[in-house]
């Protein structure tokens, strides 16, 4: 599947270094799946959750899942190690690597190259491995241009909402959650920040994680933030927080049959056959080569989705 129409609606964390959970996890509904090296494992347990990761991801079933691993961030010992054992033991099993806590391109570049040292060494199709790249500092946030241009790789910008809030010193009761006294959405810039970066560079962006796992209620109500902004997914902590993802990053039923129709509608009229027309109706509404464009982002994501059409279009008979 072409990595920009992968769905990631809902993207579960799972801790590397709990074999039980590794397992439960390729039972659930999410989109994707990441196994985590990075903080869900203590330092003491990094080396062996290494192991039991390479073991998941060749023994497990993880079909229709997007399986991504998350390796330490490159201020600590384990980072390179971490990408090495993975790829060489698992790497065919994997599509991304996620990179957590990046303040530059050279961050990238350096996984980019040593994933393709790894590739070339063990046979593996070079550049089949991708990157997604945490946004969790104030530092990353200000590069996110570069960052978001540094590698072909690259696939997803994901925001780390925690560290972020710890990087800025912002004052909040929850993580991912609004704060009650202040009078606005204190992730509105850095959403809109990283969603443009972003889509200039053709990538996914994901929103972080809503830490109180038991309020699904408040996890409806952030997801639903980001994904009006144009979100295309969020991670999800706990099972329980699965199905609302899927259902808030997936377009409504009724905004992806219009979607398919306003494709098919334009493709009609633009054509010889319908008059080679530039705007046309479509019932009460006038499309156009914008709305076209809009009608694919829907399109896409209803697909990948899952989502079948319930309408089709009717060509008036001459
Ligand atoms: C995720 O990594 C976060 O810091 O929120
Ligand atoms: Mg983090």
């Amino acid at each position: 599947m072409p990595a920009t129409l992968r769905s990631r609606r809902s993207c579960l964390a799972v801790p590397g270094s709990n074999p039980r959970m590794l397992e439960k996890a390729q039972t659930l509904p999410a989109d994707q799946v990441f196994l985590d090296l990075e903080d869900s494992v203590a330092p003491s347990a990094k080396r062996d959750a290494r192991g039991h990761v390479v073991a998941a991801l060749t023994e497990g079933d993880w079909s229709g899942k997007v399986r991504v691993v998350r390796v330490n961030d490159l201020t600590t010992p384990w980072a390179y190690r971490d990408v090495i054992e993975v790829v060489e033991g698992a790497g065919e099993r994997v599509d991304c690597l996620m990179l957590p806590k990046v303040v530059s391109p050279a961050h990238v570049q350096w996984l980019d190259l040593l994933l393709t040292q790894i590739e070339q060494a063990m046979a593996l199709d070079v550049g089949r491995i991708g990157i997604e790249a945490q946004i969790e500092s104030a530092a990353g946030l200000v590069a996110v241009d570069e960052i978001a241009a540094s590698s072909p790789r690259l696939e997803t910008i994901v925001f780390g909402p925690a560290d972020f809030m710890a990087s800025i010193n912002m004052r909040s009761l929850a993580v991912g959650a609004p704060h009650p006294d202040y009078p606005g959405d204190p992730y509105h810039y850095v959403l809109m920040r990283i969603l443009m970066a972003a889509r200039t560079h053709d990538l996914q962006a994901i929103d972080g994680p809503y830490l109180q796992i038991r309020d699904v209620d408040g996890f409806r109500e952030v997801a639903r933030r980001s994904a009006l902004l144009g979100f295309d997914g969020k991670w999800v902590l706990h099972p329980g927080q699965i199905d609302a993802a899927n259902e808030v990053y997936a377009p409504a039923q009724e905004d992806y049959d219009h979607a398919e129709l306003v494709l098919d509608a334009y493709g009609y009229y633009t054509s010889e056959k319908g008059g080679a027309r530039g705007a046309v109706m479509l019932g009460d509404e006038m499309i156009d080569e914008a709305s076209r464009k809009m009608a694919l982002v829907v399109a896409a994501k209803g697909r990948a989705a899952g989502l079948r059409r319930t309408k089709t279009f009717e060509p008036p008979q001459d």
